[in-house]
């Protein structure tokens, strides 16, 4: 038995066996530097797949803030410390007005949790629209709210689901796009009320991620919320994973969309791989909520959360990682598009900034999904030593989200790896 199906076995017997692992191989990883992963052996890996260390693995001056911090003093945040509300400030500088206030959390899970606790608070209404296939988090209610995969609740009798669209695979006229989905969450709001429930919040993705990367439908996000605000609700925009510069166009997601949310909830890349989220909002919301609900988290925005938070901003500043994005994001787009000009599976090129998807397609009248190629296409790559992952209603639309210090020759890496790939299917 081999070093590794021994640690597998160990796993499967404390952990279980259904604890996901990735790869029909599962990789084994010790270290991590920049935008590359090292297994036992000492190979080295191209991360086009994670966005949680987003400014590269293990960066030093991440390193150093938490180890600074965590040999000084690390404590919860009912008392008083600079660092905390140096964060505080920092980030929702970053975000436009009205939106001016955070509330600290530990998971992306916790911040749509929260989210959804402050709106009911805040509209005094219950229900709740979210997209047809996607993932908020791994909470009960989130959980029920879950379509992109199976889980054991129930979809709630105070939620509906809305179709997103994506107008690669919606060959409708583009122009009409944004008021027929924007229909959908019509029907949706006057479903609930139907049922008596009273509008309390719209939950989307700035980026449909899950969902798939669909190109943005240009006024249809600006629609919806106007539809949900009239019926008295709020716009949650979830960027756990659009975030933190990944589009290339903005800081946030949703400031490409031109529609400011009434919370925003962060996750994932916030602490580069420190358990650092939170909720982004107005001060007043803030107030209100804190006075009835006391909300108060032992490990969210403890002070070496904050110090690795700050050196993040700081390192996005300095890296100058929005136009790396930006840049390099396009370098790749144009790399995938001369793929797809070669490869006649690959039906479309997704994404923006250092976010991409390629949906791959079977070569018939109906263009249907090339799953199976899909799941073997990303094995391939990762005994390349690329690591990919595929993502949509279908598993058929590769995902590629690297840390944001990814440059034009690690693009040129993938893009070689995945054209040798493809002609190898
Ligand atoms: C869009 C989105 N929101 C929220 C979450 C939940 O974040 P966490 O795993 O940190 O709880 C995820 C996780 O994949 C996600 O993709």
């Amino acid at each position: 038995m081999s070093e590794d199906d021994d640690l597998l076995r160990r796993r499967f017997r404390v952990m279980g066996k259904h604890s996901p692992l990735f790869y029909d191989r599962p990789l084994h990883l010790v270290r991590g530097e920049g935008v590359f992963v090292y297994d036992q052996k000492g190979r080295a890996y191209l991360d086009v797949y994670n966005n949680v260390p987003c400014v590269g693995h293990c960066h030093p001056r991440v390193v150093e803030a938490i180890a600074r911090q965590a040999a000084r003093l690390n404590i919860h945040t009912r008392y008083l410390n600079d660092l905390i509300v140096d964060y505080a400030e920092r980030l929702t500088a970053t975000f436009d007005d009205p939106l001016d206030a955070v509330m600290f959390t530990c998971s992306g899970t916790e911040s749509n949790e929260l989210a959804l606790r402050l709106a009911r608070f805040l509209t005094g209404g219950q229900g709740i629209i979210v997209s047809d296939f996607t993932y908020h988090g791994n909470s009960e209610t989130l959980a029920a709210l879950t379509s992109c995969f199976p889980t054991p609740e129930p979809f709630p009798p105070y939620a509906r689901a809305i179709p997103i669209p994506d107008p690669a695979r919606d060959k409708r006229p583009l122009s009409e796009l944004a008021d027929i989905y924007a229909g959908h969450v019509r029907d949706a709001v006057r479903s609930l009320q139907a049922d008596g429930v009273k509008m309390a919040a719209l939950l989307i993705d700035s980026f449909f991620a899950n969902e798939g990367l669909p190109a943005p439908v240009p006024g249809f996000v600006k629609k919806a919320v106007e539809i949900v605000r009239e019926a008295g609700g709020v716009y949650i925009c979830d960027e756990v994973q659009a975030g933190f510069a990944r589009t290339g166009g903005a800081m946030w997601g949703h400031q490409l969309t031109k529609t400011t949310p009434d919370i925003v909830t962060l996750g994932k890349p916030m602490g580069n791989g420190h358990p650092l989220a939170g909720v982004v909002t107005r001060i007043d919301s803030v107030d209100a909520f804190g006075a009835a609900a006391n909300y108060f988290n032992t490990f969210g925005g403890n002070p070496v959360s904050a110090a690795a938070g700050l050196a993040v901003l700081d390192v996005i500043k300095d890296e100058r990682l929005l136009e790396n994005s930006r840049r390099v994001g396009e370098h790749v787009r144009q790399g995938l598009e001369r793929l797809k000009a070669k490869h006649s599976i690959i039906d479309n090129v997704r994404g923006r900034g250092l976010f991409f998807g390629l949906e791959l397609v079977k070569g018939d009248a109906q263009a249907s999904p090339a799953t199976a190629e899909a799941k073997r296409l990303i094995n391939i790559m990762r005994d390349k030593g690329v690591l990919i992952s595929r993502i949509g209603r279908h598993d058929n639309i590769l995902k590629m989200r690297p840390p944001l210090v990814f440059s034009t020759d690690h693009a040129d890496m993938l893009l070689a790896g995945l054209d040798e790939a493809l002609a190898s299917l």
